[in-house]
């Protein structure tokens, strides 16, 4: 038997046999059989708050350039102007930035450049799941941290640290938590950063939904800038568009390195022409990128408060319901514990309404999120946010 004649599948690495199916993203939806269902599933930013003109613009000055630089290879790193806007903006030196193909590009990295096969990693819990499907390839363990309204529960970590447990690495999202909300404030920011450098590991701090801050200016200082235990993970996923497939990390020296040498025998770098478009559309009009959060801000506040009134008026006290202050979900609780969630988000789908079930998002036991319904707000209109609680409203009510 020739190579070219065994089953495809008798050709898979170990590595790759090894990896579980992807559950519970980019399954068939409801859409497809249901043109009037309304979909609260994904964290997706509104095309309305994506600066589309600035971009085309910025698209066509590129690639007028003497040369077309922007269709040409470029340096691993990123390229020069847009590690240059990224550092100013984070407040650290060129040499720590690197540009990534978004945000889950970013973690691979991080994880691959920091955690040893069959190792520890402390990580949130409640999680991004996502986080979870990147660490299969490092064949980690994990120490599940709960996460509240206030974020990582530092004090959780610490008992752990106290007992002996030693993590590689820790990842959380610490500013609108996807999927619970909460944000680690400053002074826990610093303290997690002390126990990093004390215990000796490193955090994974995935950050995309920071810019998306509903009131006030952001907090002066970030910790997690300015420590040789971080890798900060951040993307232009919610504010340009995930389509992009652009992001970055801000690392101590000596890691950026490592992710150099990684990257050079992979992808080799992200694409010229989107890092092109992006840095021109940031540069060639100062403020364009603060003006264009301004617009998103408003518009998902106004969504964030239209879904939780709306709730609160079609389900009168069946939720207790936190608004969010940034970011792109609802995360209410059922209070009632006769009313079955799982039933619940059948009937919701039955109604013609689809959300994500908080039972997808433990990472471990001693979590409250199966009671709870993660509602993405960010690419529905409010009137179909306020249809949405009417019809989650009416499958409450088949319970009742
Ligand atoms: C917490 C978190 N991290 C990372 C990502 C992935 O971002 P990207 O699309 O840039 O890979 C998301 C996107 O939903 C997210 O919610």
């Amino acid at each position: 038997m020739t190579l070219d004649t065994l089953p495809a599948t008798d050709r898979r690495t170990a590595l790759v046999a090894a990896l579980t199916a992807p559950k519970g993203f980019g399954d068939q939806t409801l859409r497809d059989r249901r043109p009037d269902a309304i979909e609260l599933l994904g964290g997706i930013p509104d095309p309305a708050a994506l600066p589309a003109a600035a971009l085309a613009e910025s698209a066509a000055r590129v690639l007028a350039e003497p040369g077309l630089p922007a269709l040409q290879y470029s340096r691993t790193e990123g390229i020069p102007a847009l590690r240059e806007w990224i550092a100013r903006r984070e407040g650290v030196p060129v040499s720590r930035v690197i540009v990534t193909n978004g945000g889950f590009h970013g973690l691979a990295l991080a994880i691959q450049t920091t955690v040893e096969r069959g190792e520890l990693v402390a990580v949130d819990n409640p999680i991004f799941p996502l986080f979870l499907r990147g660490l299969e390839l490092s064949d980690a363990r994990t120490l599940p941290v709960r996460v509240g309204r206030d974020g990582l529960d530092l004090d959780e970590l610490e008992s752990h640290l106290h007992s002996g447990v030693r993590p590689a690495a820790l990842y959380t999202v610490p500013d609108f938590h996807n999927p619970s909300q909460g944000s680690l404030p400053l002074e826990k920011r610093r303290e997690l950063v002390r126990l990093a450098e004390h215990y000796g590991f490193v955090v994974f701090a995935d950050n995309p939904y920071r810019e998306l801050r509903f009131e006030g200016p952001a907090p002066h200082e970030e910790p997690f800038n300015h420590s040789e235990r971080v890798i900060h993970v951040n993307t232009f996923t919610k504010t340009l568009g995930p389509g992009l497939r652009l992001g970055w990390l801000v690392l101590p020296e000596g890691r950026a390195r490592d992710v150099v040498a990684l990257r050079s025998r992979q992808d080799s770098h992200s694409s010229t022409l989107v890092e092109s478009v992006i840095a021109d559309f940031l540069t060639h009009d100062d403020g364009v990128f603060d003006r264009t959060l301004e617009g998103a801000r408003a518009l998902y506040a106004e969504r964030a408060r239209t879904l939780a009134g709306a709730l609160e008026r079609e389900a009168p006290g069946v939720f207790e319901i936190d608004v969010p202050l940034g970011g792109l979900f609802l995360w209410p609780r059922l209070r009632d514990d006769s009313i079955d969630a799982d039933r619940l988000a059948d009937d919701a789908s039955a109604e013609g309404v689809e959300y994500q079930r908080g039972s997808f998002f433990p990472s471990g036991p001693g979590t409250d999120a199966a009671r709870h319904l993660r509602l993405a707000f960010g690419d529905t209109p409010a009137e179909r946010l306020a249809e949405a609680a009417a019809r989650i409203g009416r499958a409450v009510r088949r319970q009742l």
